[in-house]
């Protein structure tokens, strides 16, 4: 399907689309939402159709159950939180500078850190089902609310770097990220039309992958479009990027779990 799109994208971005200009304005955020048909949409206004929603009933059954390989006192946790709600507001202001490694933690490494630290127990792999359906029942806590993030010197540092990987181009395509989702957002692009590349819906279920993925499988997914060696996930680099684009995107609200084509 890449590889499909792949030459036609080139023929689109460099024979028929005026040059952008080097410092476009500044947009305002629009969500991913906006940019999806009416089909989609109704998926994810309808908690019952929405196809993410199974991971948010099953992040409230590992919230709940005793943590399988659990060595501390409290072997889940419920017995340290209580419902779920208590974490409301949460996943709106992450990623958040981390003063144990002097970067930025996103909500994935949060939780995998509470059930190593907190649970002593093996963390979960990155992008893992279990993995996805914690972020999805700790995200959903937050719909509605607007990303935020709290600026400061490691944040701003790091959203910087962001900035810099989302404006840089690569692969064989030779392609920012910028080059579509901030110089020709709203454009059609075969069957897609190009969204502004916002984050606030994550885990998405993704039609087109069948599945729910994270912010990051996102970025790889995007990678892999103009043929770029993509990044690991939880990588600087995407922590990076993840930093930047919430920056970006501040005051969408969260749409967790979300739909898109
Ligand atoms: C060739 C054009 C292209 C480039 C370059 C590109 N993307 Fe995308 N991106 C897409 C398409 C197509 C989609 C799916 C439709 C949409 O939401 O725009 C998408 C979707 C996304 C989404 C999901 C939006 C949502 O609402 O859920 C994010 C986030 C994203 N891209 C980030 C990036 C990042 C980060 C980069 C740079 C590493 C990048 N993209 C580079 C074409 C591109
Ligand atoms: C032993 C008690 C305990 C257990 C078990 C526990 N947590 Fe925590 N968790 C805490 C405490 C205390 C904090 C707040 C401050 C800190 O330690 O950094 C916290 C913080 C968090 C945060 C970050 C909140 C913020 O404001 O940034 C998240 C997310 C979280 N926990 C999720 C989980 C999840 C998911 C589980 C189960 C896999 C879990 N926790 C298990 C005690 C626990």
């Amino acid at each position: 399907m890449l590889r499909r799109i792949a030459p036609s994208l080139l023929c689109w971005l460099v024979l028929t689309c005026p040059a952008p200009a080097q410092d476009s304005p500044a947009h305002e955020p629009i969500s991913g939402y906006a940019f999806m048909e009416p089909a989609t949409r109704e998926l994810q206004d309808d908690d019952f159709l929405n196809p993410a929603f199974f991971l948010v009933e099953e992040g409230l059954a590992l919230w709940n159950a005793d943590w399988p390989g659990a060595s501390g006192q409290d072997r889940a946790c419920r017995a340290c939180h209580g419902a779920p709600e208590s974490l409301r507001g949460v996943a709106a202001r992450y990623p958040v500078s981390d003063p144990e490694s002097g970067g930025m933690v996103n909500l994935e490494l949060r939780i995998n850190r509470e059930i190593a630290e907190h649970l002593g127990a093996a963390p979960l792999p990155y992008e893992s089902q279990e993995l996805l359906a914690l972020t999805a029942l700790v995200g959903y806590q937050s719909r509605g609310m607007p990303m935020q993030l709290d600026l400061d010197e490691t944040a701003r540092a790091w959203a910087e770097r962001g900035r810099e990987i989302f404006e840089t181009r690569r692969g064989q395509l030779n392609l920012s990220c910028r080059n579509c989702h901030q110089d020709h957002w709203g454009e059609k692009l075969r069957g897609d039309v190009i969204s502004q590349g916002q984050v606030n819906a994550f885990p998405i279920f993704r039609l087109t992958w069948d599945e729910v993925g994270s912010r990051h499988r996102m970025f790889t997914w995007c990678m892999e479009a103009v043929r770029a060696e993509p990044h690991g996930y939880g990588s600087e680099a995407y922590l990076a990027l993840e930093t930047y684009l919430v920056l970006r995107g501040q005051g969408l609200p969260v749409e967790t779990p979300g739909v898109r084509r």
